[in-house]
């Protein structure tokens, strides 16, 4: 058994959309348990450095400019082999080419406007949990 912490983000077309309780059902429907959660607003600064490995590429600009335009529910999410589980359970980055029943498939508009945010590996698990949650604001349950 290999209990994982992973970071989640609802986005800000989900949270406007009125889709926070929907995509927390899918969570915890797939044993992912909700160990810290809380609704920011983030600045650009925030977003710049949470997405820094994009940093440079085409897309960043917008890509920050959709992470700040509303609030975002963060969460942390624990559970066995929760970095790779969840990757699944969110589909792949462009709705179009997510699998049927997925998060993205079900829920997202487009390639940037995709519902969902999750770490890709251990280490971005790591440093992304850090980046969001003092480690006394995380209330693990396995
Ligand atoms: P990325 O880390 O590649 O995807 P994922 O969220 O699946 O880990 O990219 C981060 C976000 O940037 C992605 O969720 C949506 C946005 N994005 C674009 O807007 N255009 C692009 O071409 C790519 C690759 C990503
Ligand atoms: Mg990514």
């Amino acid at each position: 058994m290999t209990i994982e912490k992973t970071l989640s983000i609802v986005k800000p077309d989900a949270v406007d959309r009125n889709l926070i309780g929907a995509i927390y059902q899918r969570f915890e429907n797939a044993d992912l348990k909700i160990v810290a959660a809380k609704m920011i607003h983030m600045n650009a600064e925030k977003a710049q450095g949470f997405y820094a490995e994009h940093e440079g590429k085409p897309f960043f600009a917008d890509l920050v400019e959709f992470m700040t335009s509303g609030p975002v529910m963060v969460q942390v999410l624990e559970g066995e082999s929760s970095i790779t589980r969840y990757r699944e359970l969110m589909g792949k980055t462009n709705p179009e080419d997510a699998a049927c029943g997925t998060i993205r498939s079900d829920f997202a508009l487009s390639l940037r406007h995709n519902s969902v945010h999750g770490s890709d590996s251990p280490e971005s698990a790591a440093r992304e949990v850090a980046y969001f949650f003092a480690d006394d604001e995380i209330f693990p349950r396995s």
